[in-house]
């Protein structure tokens, strides 16, 4: 990586959503002899980078995967460790989501957050609503099949207190019963650290999305790895079923 740089991003060509499965803190650390939660301080300044680059280019919505419901299963202390620097990246990052006129949103159960967490987020997303450029959508606690099993529930009581039937579902009800029911599909999923699997991230946002992965670990990704993984899309020729000569504009 590291090849692209700003300039070879066509800029009438922008994915309007960009989503990354964050992936490779602990080899990181591992690999320079430290523990795992090294790696996840280390991840914070691959966030900054990143949200910078995104936001510079004109980019819409940044969704990163954060924390998974899988990853409630981790050892005690490095879940602790992943709240508290959760807790103090927000303190140490508002400044920088103001001054750039971003937007925080969160996907995710924040029911099943820490009460301490849950409210920073809350402080957080009410501090930065009043901005309008791009939207970082943090995905905390969050994981697809949560997400649809949810919708479906929502959906089967609206059904069984009369206020759909079954001939009312279609895609765009589902899509609007989901937690990114205001946020378009990412057009671009990048994952880090050389694992080629969706761990349970966007399942049904991700049906038509150009997947990107690279080997590069999460605490390593920096601005240009963004523009070579959006200049990857932009040579992409996306066909949605038909074929070439059908889509050549
Ligand atoms: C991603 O890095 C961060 C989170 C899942 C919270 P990992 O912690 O999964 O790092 P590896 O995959 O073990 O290297
Ligand atoms: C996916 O990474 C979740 C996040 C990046 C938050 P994991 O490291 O938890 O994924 P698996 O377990 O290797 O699939
Ligand atoms: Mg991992």
């Amino acid at each position: 990586m590291g090849t692209s740089n700003k300039e070879q991003v066509d800029r009438n060509k922008l994915p309007k959503h960009i989503a990354i499965i964050m992936d490779g803190n602990g080899r990181w650390a591992k690999k320079k002899g430290n523990e795992r939660i090294f790696g996840h301080k280390n991840g914070v300044k691959a966030v900054r980078d990143t949200v910078e680059a995104a936001a510079e280019l004109g980019i819409s919505f940044l969704t990163l995967y954060a924390f998974s419901t899988e990853n409630w299963n981790r050892p005690r202390t490095e879940i602790d460790a992943l709240m508290s620097l959760l807790v103090s990246t927000l303190d140490s990052e508002t400044k920088t989501l103001m001054d750039n006129n971003i937007r925080l949103i969160t996907i995710g159960d924040m029911e099943s957050l820490p009460s301490r967490v849950r409210s920073k987020m809350q402080r957080t997303t009410e501090k930065t609503s009043g901005n309008d450029g791009m939207r970082l959508v943090l995905a905390l606690s969050y994981s697809s099949r949560w997400e649809l099993l949810d919708a479906m529930k929502s959906l089967a009581k609206k059904i069984e207190s009369g206020e759909l039937t079954s001939r009312d579902l279609n895609c765009d009800l589902i899509s609007n019963n989901l937690q990114t029911k205001d946020i378009p599909d990412p057009e671009l999923l990048i994952r880090t650290s050389g694992e080629y699997r969706i761990s349970n991230f966007l399942l049904w946002q991700i049906a038509y999305a150009e997947l990107y992965f690279t080997d590069t670990l999460w605490p390593d990704f920096r601005k240009e790895d963004l523009y070579a993984a959006i200049c990857n899309f932009q040579n992409r020729e996306r066909r949605f079923g038909k074929i070439s000569e059908q889509v050549i504009s």
